[in-house]
């Protein structure tokens, strides 16, 4: 029975580029594992989109003199071409900017609402005299509580990741004027969240399958007391407040966003030829799988399930594989200072597999970790080229040259030939129960252990020398190899899925790679088959590439 699986992807603000830390945190990840799933013959869908509103939109929009719309709009496209040239294959990235958020929005609002699990209540906020507004989260600056940071916003400290209320700012200021904004009583809606406190903590204690860091923090920001949040805003772009007499507030943000994983498999269901399919997601047995990095995860494993349990009948998180953060050459990633590269440069001077590659052998599953410009080159010309791609040249241009372009018979099977398809075997078993298990760095490292003993194999048994005096055995060296690497074909897709398309081609099949499923018969590429035309798989790169890569990074 095929499972249904929710690969659901953290929003990205569209006032600013993905950059290698955001694709390594997150959507490498959550791509490599839905197409793992979709291998498996499993019902999958991955869903996310831009996050158009808030005030990291608005800010933007002002300093570039347009608007909101317009900075939505430019992003939106952006990333659409960063999907596309990175092969993220989502079966929808939207927008919460749509017709179709804002209803389901709304109606997630009144029903929490009609419950009592939304209310309204006056608080004290910034309020510029100045400017005659209020002034919210991001247009407020101050210093940290907790770390002192200058520049911290009413909303958040990046110095150290907290989250903040702009009363939490010492030496507050609006960050337009300079000015010190008064405080002063205003309207809001606010999320019951106390009400979740115990139903919450029964729920994530249970997660045993979750991830240390994720679980710990969980249980230790509910066990410190959930209070009650404000979910609106004093501003005048997002989603407009579903009752009369508020309709210069708007939903916060955050409550809209998250919804953005039901509304977008709603979305993506109206556009097939069952519009009720999303519940299959929601309301039916399935996984959901929320990927994203360490910041954003009291959003996924508190607030949202919480809205989730107030609204009722739909499915809580499973999983919530959140990663840690990574470095750029050893020091944090900062867009302001430019120290990051951003996936549209990246993609316009190199190939996609690569990054890949190299993002996933560094994911940061469980810890921070660097990326750096010779560390890439290295896997590159090392690893991809010198271990996997040769040993594909090796093989394909050996049977070629010997045999004509057509698989040998495998004559006299040896243990060393067995063994090598017993390491085949094992090793597809192996990547996919790490793959199951969001463990993708070492899924990796077990495909590349494979490539490395065929290489090994190879060496040994010395087909090039065999071929002049015992064809034979040559043909049976060769015959082996092109099975190993058939099933390396399978185990590697959902990392290097344009690489492996080429090689399926090359190894003389039609249709796609995945065609045959999570599957490996060891004799599949069978005497007599005629191969396809053998290419480079992998291109090397030269050092120079690190200097001129490393000279870009911190220039304004
Ligand atoms: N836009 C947020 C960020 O970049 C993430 C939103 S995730 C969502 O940190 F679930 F709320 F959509
Ligand atoms: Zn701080």
């Amino acid at each position: 029975m095929p499972e249904n699986i929710l690969v659901c992807v953290a929003w990205p603000y569209a006032n600013g580029s993905i950059h290698l830390g955001h694709v390594a945190g997150a959507y490498l990840p959550a791509d490599i594992f839905a197409r793992y799933h979709r291998i498996k013959g499993n019902n999958v869908i991955m869903v996310s989109g831009s996050d158009a509103h808030g005030t990291p939109v608005t800010i933007t929009a002002e300093n570039e003199g347009v608007s909101p719309e317009e900075i939505a709009n430019k992003y939106q496209r952006e990333f659409l071409n960063d999907w596309d040239g990175l092969g993220i294959n989502w079966d929808l990235f939207t927008s919460t900017h749509t017709d179709n958020h804002f209803e389901v929005t709304q109606d997630i609002f009144l029903r929490l609402y009609e419950k009592g699990f939304i209310y309204n209540d006056t608080m004290s906020q910034p309020f510029c005299e100045a400017h005659d507004r209020f002034l919210a989260d991001r247009y407020v600056e101050g210093i940290c509580p907790h770390c002192n940071f200058n520049g911290a916003r009413g909303d958040q400290c990046d110095g150290c990741g907290n989250t903040l209320d702009p009363k939490d700012l010492l030496d507050i200021k609006h960050k337009d004027c300079d000015s010190t904004p008064i405080f002063r009583d205003t309207e809001h809606f606010f999320l019951k969240l106390s009400a979740f406190e115990k139903a919450l903590i029964d729920w994530a204690s249970e997660k045993s399958h979750w991830k240390p860091n994720v679980k710990n923090f969980t249980l230790g920001f509910l066990e410190g007391g959930l209070i009650d949040r404000a979910i609106t805003r004093d501003i005048t772009w997002g989603i407009p407040i579903p009752l009369e007499g508020y309709e210069d507030k708007r939903i916060y943000v955050w409550f809209e966003a998250v919804i953005g994983y039901l509304s977008a498999s709603i979305e993506w269901a109206s556009q097939t030829d069952n519009p009720d399919q999303w519940q299959e997601y929601w309301k039916k047995d399935s996984k959901p799988y929320y990927f994203m990095g360490k910041d954003n995860i009291p959003f996924h494993t508190v607030i949202w399930p919480a809205m989730l349990m107030g609204y009722g009948n739909l499915n809580l998180p499973y999983d919530v594989p959140a990663n840690e953060y990574v470095n750029m050459e050893e020091k944090k990633i900062s867009t302001s200072r430019n120290w990051v590269v951003n996936l549209k440069d990246y993609l316009e001077r190199y190939e996609p597999d690569p990054l890949r590659f190299s993002l996933a052998s560094i994911m940061p599953e469980t810890s921070d970790s660097n990326f750096s410009w010779s560390e890439y080159v290295r896997r590159n010309n090392d690893e991809l080229v010198a271990t996997f791609g040769n040993l594909v040249h090796r093989v394909l241009s050996m049977t070629n040259r010997y045999f004509d372009g057509v698989v040998p018979e495998s004559k006299n099977q040896d243990d060393l030939d067995r063994s090598l398809l017993k390491k085949g075997s094992e090793t597809l078993s192996m990547v996919s129960t790490e793959l199951e298990n969001c463990r993708f760095r070492r899924a990796l490292e077990h495909s590349m252990s494979l490539a490395q003993e065929a290489n090994r194999y190879l060496d040994e048994k010395a087909p090039w020398t065999a071929a002049k005096n015992d064809p034979e055995s040559a043909g049976n060296t060769l015959y082996h190899c092109l099975n190993v690497i058939n099933c390396l074909k399978i185990t590697l897709a959902p990392i290097l899925p344009f690489s492996v398309e080429k090689l399926h081609t090359m190894l003389g099949f039609e249709g796609t790679a995945t065609d045959q499923g999570w599957n490996w018969s060891p004799d599949e590429v069978s005497p007599g088959h005629k191969l396809g035309e053998a290419k480079a798989l992998f291109i090397k790169l030269e050092d120079s590439v690190i200097d001129e890569e490393v000279s870009r990074l911190g220039i304004s």
